[in-house]
Parts: structure tokens; C-alpha cells; sequence
């Protein structure tokens, strides 16, 4: 065991009034203030397990990459998941977790993905006649709203395919109320909510199996893998756990990039106007598809900002196995680990003006020389997000077909702030006027 305090290491600054229910209250200040005051490393509870909050990309890169076998998923956060989902690929670890990897990481390859360009774009459609009728009389939407049952239909629909018919609403609903316990997690319903959901995800698994064909969703993959190593498939109940886990991971997480997105775009029209530009003259009046997805560099520097300002998964948790020393701070066995990926992507010592909209800072020019770990939010090392094209490809898709069709302008006098939930939401609706 180390001595705690050496001629080579020595304990992290420690808050000695920690204020947990200013934390509790309002984690994003909360850290911004502490990263701010104590620097890239404090330890913000010293007991009854000790947590420290590191804010520096080299210690994130040691933490999720060079040093990952030393810490696991094991927090309150990812234990309150796996109540949910079961042990899916989200919170398990070990053997376990690099199996699971291996059979899921074909229904991700880009080969699927451009197998989902179609029904993303139909979705969006959809939606946007239905938005038709509002630009018509001068109504308000609720882009908040808009997003998420977007990306809910978006999601449903890759992963079953897209013949799902009336059940996308209850699948819907189901998941909605599930996603909604979880940040509420003293709720009695939150097992109940877990069963109902697990029951209609096995009734459609159950379906499909019956006649199976691949229809290109991400279902159909998960039910032709094979684990190259032991020959195996997934069991119903591994099906099940996937398939609940990506509906979480992935719908909410999408919709909040694409909430944000606007958000910010709605206060810098100049911005908007370039992307709408970039859109007509990529793809004048045709539907976008995957392989345009190369050809709207601006698109991605905006949601590439999007995400640095906003990341919709705004924390990341682990736990030490065994004592460690980071860059010459001991962190004791057991202790957890808190990465918030939003002050992170603050960090005024790796992002000049860190506060400001500027998409221009991902160009390639300006990002030469950038530490890599300073802008993470899809995780990094052997836990980075499995969806991360494929969110990405959803967002850029439905922003190409919202441009081509309307500009949306915020409500003048509305203040929108983030909320640190599950995923990082807005406070409230987030209404936006519609023009052509
Ligand atoms: C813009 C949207 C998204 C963001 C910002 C995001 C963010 C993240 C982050 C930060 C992690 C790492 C968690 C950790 O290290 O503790 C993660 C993991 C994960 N995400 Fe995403 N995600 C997004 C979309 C998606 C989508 C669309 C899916 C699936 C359809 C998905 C499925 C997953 C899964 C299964 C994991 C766990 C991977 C593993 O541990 O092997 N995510 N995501």
C-alpha cells in the first residue's frame, strides 16, 4: 500500500465544508465553481467513500484510457441503470462487458448505419408536415417536444425496423415513463416501469424471431451475431437488456443534442444561415442521404460545438479497484471518480472565449494541436459510446431536412438553462417560431 503523502505524491486539494446539497441542487455550478477554486483535481467528499472530480484531459486520458483496467463502472448512477435494464452492455464489466462488445459492434458498422438514412429522413418528413400547419397560422413549436419524439420514432424504428405500426406509441410511452423514473429514482414505479418495459421488448423480440428476417435493423444484427470466439448468440434475455439499453442510451441523448443545437443556433442566426446555405448547395431540393454526410463540414463543426457547450451525457463516473497516482495525486482504493464532461468542455486553460458559440474553433485549422481528451462527449478509451456515428449521422440528417425546409427563431425574452438530469435537458420548453 502507498503512503498516501510521499516525496512523490500527495493528496488532492479536499473541500472541507463540502456543501453535498449544493451539489445535489445544482451539480453543474457546483463543479464549475469547485474546478475553479481548488484546479484540476479536488476531492469533494472525503467520506463515507471519498470522490474527487478531475478536470484536466490528461488525467481523463489516464483514468479512461491508459490506466482503464484500474476503474469500473461500479457508481450510484450505472447501479440504478442496471436495476432498469439488467446487465446490458451500458454497466457491465470484464469478460462480460468485451463479449457483449464484440457481438454488438456489427449492428453499428457502416454498413447498417447507411441501411437507416431512408427511415430517418421519412421520419423527419413526417414531422415537418406536421409542422406545416403551424408556420400556416404563426404557431409557436415546442423544439424540445419535437426532438424527442422524433428521435424516440428514429430510435424505435432502427432498432426494430420500421413495421412496428401502433406500437411505436406504446413503446414509446412505456420508455418515456421509464426514463423519467430513473431521475427520480426513490419512485415506487421504477421497477414496475422496468417490468412493463421489459415485457413489450420481449413481445416484439418474440415476434420477430418467429418469422425472422433481416430487415437492416439493428435488432435483426444483434439476432444473426455470432460471438467470433465461442461461436455463441445472444439468449432472449441478452436481447432484451440490449435492446432496453440502447433505447435509453440513445434516444434521449440524441433529441438533447438536437434540442441544443437549435437552442443555440436560434441565438446565432449567422450561423443558421450558413448551415442553410451549406444544405442548398449541397443538396438543392433532394433529400439527404449517409453518403452527403461527408460533404456538410460546417454541419458537423455546429453539433461538434453543440456538444462541447452542451453534452448531453454531462457526467461520467468511475471507481478505483486499487489505490493509484495521478500525476502526483494519490487516489485511494475504492474511491469515485467524477469526470464532468461539461466543465471539462469549459475549461477556459484549453478553450479560448470557452463560453461563446463559435463552431469555427472545430475546423481543421483550429483544431490542429488540440489535446484530444478535452472534448469527450462520447467518452473515451474501451467505453466510448457504441451509438456515437450513429447519433451523429441521425442529427446531421434531420438538421439537413429541417434547413431545407424552415429556420427557426427563438421566442424573444425566453431564458433557457441546462439541467443536469439523466441527460443534460433544458429547464424548460424550449419554444421556437417557425419561417421559411
Ligand atoms: C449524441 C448522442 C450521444 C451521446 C452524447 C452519447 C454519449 C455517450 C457517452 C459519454 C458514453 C460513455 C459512458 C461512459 O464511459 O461511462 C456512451 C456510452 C454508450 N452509448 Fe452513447 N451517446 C449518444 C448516442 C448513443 C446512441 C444513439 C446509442 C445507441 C443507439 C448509444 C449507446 C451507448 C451504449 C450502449 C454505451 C455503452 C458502451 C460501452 O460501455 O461499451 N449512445 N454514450
Amino acid at each position: 500500500m502507498l503512503n498516501p503523502v510521499s516525496q512523490d505524491h500527495r493528496m488532492p486539494p479536499t473541500i472541507t465544508s463540502s456543501n453535498i446539497r449544493e451539489m445535489v441542487r445544482n451539480p453543474l455550478q457546483f463543479f464549475q465553481s469547485i474546478a475553479l477554486e481548488h484546479g484540476d483535481i479536488v476531492c469533494y467528499r472525503p467520506a463515507p467513500e471519498p470522490a474527487f472530480l478531475i478536470n484536466h484531459p490528461n488525467y481523463v486520458r489516464h483514468v479512461l484510457v491508459d490506466h482503464n483496467k484500474n476503474y469500473t463502472k461500479d457508481t450510484y448512477s450505472n447501479r440504478l441503470f442496471g436495476k432498469v435494464v439488467g446487465g446490458g452492455l451500458l454497466t457491465t464489466e470484464g469478460d462480460q462487458w468485451r463479449k457483449q462488445r464484440r457481438m454488438m459492434q456489427p449492428a453499428f458498422h457502416h454498413t447498417r448505419l447507411e441501411q437507416l438514412d431512408g427511415m430517418i429522413v421519412e421520419s423527419a418528413q413526417s414531422m415537418l408536415d406536421g409542422w406545416q400547419q403551424a408556420f400556416e397560422s404563426n404557431r409557436p413549436i415546442d423544439i424540445a417536444r419535437e426532438m424527442a419524439a422524433l428521435t424516440l420514432t428514429v430510435t424505435t424504428r432502427s432498432l426494430f425496423g420500421v413495421d412496428l405500426g401502433d406500437e411505436v406509441r406504446e413503446v414509446g410511452e412505456i420508455i418515456n415513463q421509464a426514463a423519467a423514473d430513473l431521475e427520480r429514482p426513490s419512485s415506487p414505479r421504477l421497477i414496475e416501469s422496468a417490468q412493463k418495459f421489459g415485457a413489450v421488448i420481449d413481445r416484439i423480440i418474440q415476434q420477430r424471431k418467429q418469422d425472422f428476417k433481416d430487415g437492416g435493423d439493428l435488432l435483426s444484427s444483434m439476432i444473426l451475431a455470432r460471438d467470433e470466439q465461442s461461436g455463441d448468440e445472444m439468449t432472449d434475455e441478452q436481447l432484451r437488456t440490449q435492446v432496453m439499453t440502447l433505447m435509453l442510451a440513445g434516444y434521449e441523448t440524441t433529441a438533447s443534442t438536437l434540442t441544443w443545437t437549435w437552442h443555440l443556433l436560434s441565438q446565432n442566426l449567422q450561423y443558421m444561415d450558413r448551415l442553410r446555405s451549406e444544405v442548398r448547395e449541397t443538396l438543392g431540393e433532394r433529400p439527404p442521404c449517409y453518403a452527403d454526410l461527408d460533404h456538410l463540414p460546417f454541419t458537423d463543426m455546429v453539433l461538434d460545438e453543440s456538444l462541447r457547450l452542451f453534452p448531453p451525457a454531462w457526467t461520467l463516473g468511475r471507481r478505483a479497484i486499487c489505490e493509484d497516482v495521478i500525476d502526483g495525486f494519490y487516489i485511494p482504493e475504492n474511491a469515485v471518480i467524477a469526470i464532468c464532461i461539461y466543465v471539462l468542455h469549459r475549461h477556459p486553460k484549453f478553450w479560448d472565449r470557452a463560453e461563446v458559440f463559435f463552431p469555427e474553433r472545430f475546423s481543421a485549422e483550429n483544431s490542429r494541436g488540440r489535446n484530444k481528451f478535452s472534448f469527450i462527449p462520447f467518452g473515451a478509451g474501451p467505453r466510448q459510446c457504441i451509438g456515437n456515428n450513429f447519433g451523429l449521422m441521425e442529427a446531421a440528417l434531420v438538421m439537413a431536412c429541417i434547413l431545407q425546409r424552415f429556420e427557426l427563431h427563438s421566442i424573444p425574452g425566453m431564458e433557457v438553462h441546462p439541467q443536469a438530469l439523466f441527460v443534460l435537458r433544458p429547464n424548460r420548453d424550449v419554444m421556437m417560431s417557425l419561417h421559411a
